[in-house]
């Protein structure tokens, strides 16, 4: 099969680690890819939202599938586009329509989803400019902290969580007036706090059938001890221990199949990933969002996990063959330590020469090194070219083992005003230990 995928950070390296470990991949093109995927496929200068450029590599390269990381393409149609032309409409593609990718692009819409299908969220409520005198009632009658949601896609940076009614305030107008997220923020949901501890979930459909991946949680926050501004994560963990069993089927019964079945009375025929977003609240899940797309970092944990073929899944995903496949789980421990640059998720510098990097050495059994933003030098050094720059994932029998294989390899890597969490697993950790306790 030759497969295109696009994308170009460290979700889509992992991916594209994935796909060329598989006998079904003849040839792998990455649009536009990072350095990470260079050494694994062809990567093409074409950017995700380039649909004529894809559409003619789709053409070109005798493309057999196509896989779509981010969510931005999907929300702007590009599965519509594709099937829009005869030389492209029959190729499978793993990604919802504009249709189904409502349920990232606009908060607004997948509240009405959850709603209309009784799946446990937050309650809610929407606001415009029109009725920004009802929001500020509404933020008076709720008790803080007040979670403020851009309606459409604010590049992750959407959800503001304000201690305060005069702070919820201020930014309910800054958002609805001041246009604080462009239109993204037209629309603003405001809604209640959850507290609990959060796990992603990940659904693999074909819109008939569907399988859920191994779980992970995120560490969203900048600083340890789940501390400061919320990045697009720090760190994932797979297997999750309180996602047992009866957790799980929880999940199942209560949100993925009302889920599935929702979207098909909706007629929304869903190929795809659906990542849900859930907030574990004294033992029940709540769903805080969902995402048309893999989550990243936790892609990077989630994905060595995966015992059965990932091109096999991915195939039948595209092709509504689902029913055919058998998911197999490693049941090693997983997990990734996010290598960012200083001042992210603030301003920070790019071009910082990578230390300790050595593409030959990428992969030792033990630790795997994937690359988001970053970029090759004139000389072939890499150097650093974003916010998140490398995810380091670790393997191991336990929790402690996958960590200290990650971070040994963590401590080999360097570059200048590098930062990263030190705690990634602690709380797993520390809920392993106490539940053998017990
Ligand atoms: P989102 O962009 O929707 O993933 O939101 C970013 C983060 O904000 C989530 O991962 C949660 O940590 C937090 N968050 C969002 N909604 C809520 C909520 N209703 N209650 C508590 N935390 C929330
Ligand atoms: N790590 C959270 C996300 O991918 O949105």
């Amino acid at each position: 099969m030759n497969i295109l995928l696009i994308g170009s950070g460290g979700r889509e390296h992992a991916f594209a680690w994935k796909i060329s470990q598989s006998n079904l991949c003849n040839q792998l093109f990455v649009a536009p890819g990072n350095p990470g995927t260079a050494g694994l496929g062809k990567n093409l200068n074409i950017s995700i939202t380039d649909f004529e450029g894809i559409k003619a590599t789709c053409i070109g390269q005798n493309i057999d599938l196509i896989v779509v990381g981010p969510e931005e393409p999907l929300v702007k149609g590009l599965r519509d586009y594709l099937k829009g032309f005869p030389e492209t409409k029959a190729i499978p593609l793993v990604g919802p329509g504009k249709d189904g990718a409502l349920l990232e692009g606009s908060k607004d819409f997948s509240k009405g989803f959850m709603i209309k299908y009784g799946i446990p969220t937050a309650a809610y409520q929407t606001f415009t400019k029109d009725n920004l005198e009802d929001g500020l009632k509404f933020i008076e009658s709720q008790s803080p902290p007040i979670v403020l949601k851009a309606d459409g896609l604010a590049a992750g940076k959407g959800v503001l969580i304000c201690a305060n009614h005069a702070d919820a305030k201020m930014q309910l107008g800054e958002m609805l007036l001041g246009k604080k997220f462009g239109e993204a923020s037209s629309r603003v949901v405001i809604e209640e706090f959850l507290v609990g501890i959060e796990l992603s979930v990940f659904v693999a459909t074909d819109g008939d059938d569907y399988v859920i991946l191994p779980e992970a949680k995120d560490y969203k926050r900048i600083g340890e001890n789940d501390t400061g501004p919320n990045t697009g994560g720090m760190g994932a963990v797979s297997p999750v221990p309180f996602a047992d069993e009866s957790f799980m089927s929880k999940v199942e019964n209560r949100i993925v199949k009302p889920t599935m079945s929702g979207l098909k009375k909706e007629g929304i025929d869903y190929r795809g990933f659906l990542f849900i977003g859930l907030m574990n609240r004294e033992g029940d899940p709540y769903v805080i969002e969902y995402n048309v797309r893999m989550g990243d970092p936790e892609t990077q944990a989630v994905l060595p996990r995966i015992k059965s073929d990932f091109v096999e899944l991915l195939s039948h995903m595209g092709n509504k063959t689902l029913n055919e496949y058998k998911l197999l789980v490693n049941n090693f421990v997983s997990t990734t330590v996010v290598m960012v640059a200083g001042g992210y998720p603030g301003s920070y510098e790019k071009g910082k020469t990578i230390i300790g990097l050595s593409s030959s050495n990428q992969e030792t059994g033990l630790s795997v090194v994937f690359h988001a933003g970053t970029k090759e030098g004139e000389n072939g050094e890499i150097l650093t070219n974003g916010g998140r720059v490398l995810g380091i994932t670790g393997q191991g029998e336990t929790i402690q083992s996958a960590l200290s294989n990650a971070y040994d390899r963590v401590d080999k890597i360097h570059w200048e005003a590098v930062n990263f969490r030190r705690d990634i697993g602690q709380d797993i950790l520390k809920l392993t230990i106490d539940a053998s306790h017990q």
